[in-house]
């Protein structure tokens, strides 16, 4: 490869969870602090991160399509650097199929980015794909600036192996950052500007530490210290895992009046047989008791949930099983997904792998059910007042959004600006969005 001038501009585009779009923002964040300012459009930018998702197969062939977009016209690329889960796993492929890509870096180093860029530009080709751990966070630069709704990543890894999943190989094994650490990083955070803080993790609710005291502490108890910051109005986390859900966070429902009325805890299937076959560790039954005890201390929350249709060797009537489950639980919003079998993974070599048809019937007939059931929760709504916290310009003019504490999308006419908490009143419901009104 042809040495380069240093790249002066940078774009970061993020794909996949919300912890890749934290990793993006630090990224850029870090990219910054070494001098290179960002460039809104890709085809600008001097330095082009692809922050990239492995979790189906769709995904990860976006990559390689990305790539051979990156192509100027006159015939030249900028550097292109790999990041995110499918660096991790496919590190050497890319190199090999893609030579126009000059770094690829795992999610657990990228703060080494910057020095990976600078070699990359005198012309080498770079790979890091190393899993120290913690490492990264240290040596990433302070938040500065944050929008009014904010991440913070707390918790990386599983250990949980479902038998579909690559994030056990991509993200490694659990890690939790040390409560200090979060503080001071939220404390910058609601400074920067923001009013909410999402906590996320692959499993947010392992998250175990020790508090200022040396007690030891979980989920709920960093979520009450948190509470303490003034100005931080609203905390939510996500993604739980049903085998983490302890009695301090449900009771932190009920008494942490700043923990927002939501809760995403997936459950995949409702079928006992497949949820083993998945190495899920909960039950149907296990986990419909568990959200009785949710709902007992909070009985308006919103339940969130993930599902996979077509797991090998899911017969029609275990599909059935998923849908009552989901009449059973009436999810307020929820994810679904057609089973993609990722390499490595032990489900990808299970007997019984349900075909194309099979599975897009499936999935239609599931969607169906949860639009019915967000757009009865949504209903159930109506009438009340809630308070908003306003994200952006709606389309129309004058048009405002937000989200209400059932992170439901609300939209209203008004004056209000980006970050402002607003008393609105709720008039109609749609399956993904209500309209409300601004409160006199
Ligand atoms: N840690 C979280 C989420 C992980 S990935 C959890 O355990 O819930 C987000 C979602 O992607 C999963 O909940 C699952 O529904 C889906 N998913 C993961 N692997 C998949 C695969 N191989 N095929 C289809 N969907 C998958
Ligand atoms: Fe994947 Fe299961 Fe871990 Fe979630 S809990 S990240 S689905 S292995
Ligand atoms: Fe995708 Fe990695 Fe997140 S595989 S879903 S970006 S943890």
């Amino acid at each position: 490869m042809p040495a380069t001038t240093p790249p002066k501009t940078f774009h970061v585009k993020s794909f996949g969870c919300q912890m890749n779009v934290y990793d993006g923002e630090r990224m850029a964040e870090l990219l910054t602090a070494k001098g290179m300012t960002s460039a809104s459009e890709r085809e600008d930018a001097d330095l082009v991160v692809l922050n990239t998702c492995h979790i189906r197969e769709r995904a990860t062939e976006k990559v390689y399509s990305d790539i051979g977009r990156l192509r100027r016209d006159d015939g030249t690329t900028p550097i292109i650097a790999v990041a995110g889960c499918v660096a991790q796993a496919e590190g050497s492929e890319i190199m090999a199929r893609a030579p126009s890509v000059r770094v690829v870096v795992g999610p657990q180093a990228y703060h080494r980015l910057p020095e990976m860029v600078a070699q990359a530009a005198a012309g080498g080709r770079v790979t890091e794909t190393d899993m120290p751990a913690e490492a990264k966070f240290a040596a990433l630069p302070k938040r500065r600036r944050s929008g009014p709704s904010a991440f913070l990543t707390i918790q990386e890894g599983c250990d949980k192996f479902c038998t579909y999943c690559v994030v056990p190989y991509t993200r490694g094994a659990e890690i939790s950052r040390p409560f200090a650490d979060l503080v001071d990083e939220a404390r910058l955070l609601v400074e920067g500007g923001a009013r909410e803080i999402t906590l996320l993790g692959q499993n947010v609710n392992a998250w175990a530490g020790e508090d200022d005291k040396g007690r030891a502490t979980g989920l709920a108890g960093l979520a009450e210290e948190l509470a303490k910051l003034p100005d931080l109005a609203r905390i939510r986390y996500t993604t739980s895992h049903p085998a983490d859900m302890d009695d301090a966070l449900i009771a932190a429902h009920s008494s942490n009046e700043k923990l927002m009325p939501f809760l995403h805890l997936p459950v995949q299937s409702g079928n006992d047989r497949v949820l083993k076959a998945m190495n899920r560790s909960h039950t149907a039954e296990g986990y419909l008791r568990l959200l009785d005890r949710v709902r007992a201390g909070r009985p308006d929350i919103a339940i969130s949930g993930d599902f996979i249709v077509g797991f090998p060797g899911e017969t029609e009537a275990e599909f059935e099983d998923t849908l009552r489950i989901i009449d059973a639980v009436g999810y307020a919003q929820a994810f679904s997904f057609k089973y993609s079998p990722r390499p490595g993974t032990p489900a990808a070599t299970m007997d019984g792998q349900v075909c194309g048809e099979v599975m897009d019937e499936r999935l239609q007939r599931l969607q169906s059910a949860l639009h019915r059931h967000s757009q009865a929760f949504n209903q159930t709504t109506i009438g009340r007042r809630c308070t908003v916290l306003v994200d952006r310009k709606g389309r129309q003019p004058g048009q405002m959004l937000g989200k209400s504490p059932w992170l439901q999308s609300v939209y209203f006419t008004g004056d209000a600006a980006i970050g402002d908490l607003v008393e609105v009143d709720m008039i109609e419901a749609w399956p993904n969005s209500v309209a409300g009104k601004l409160a006199a």
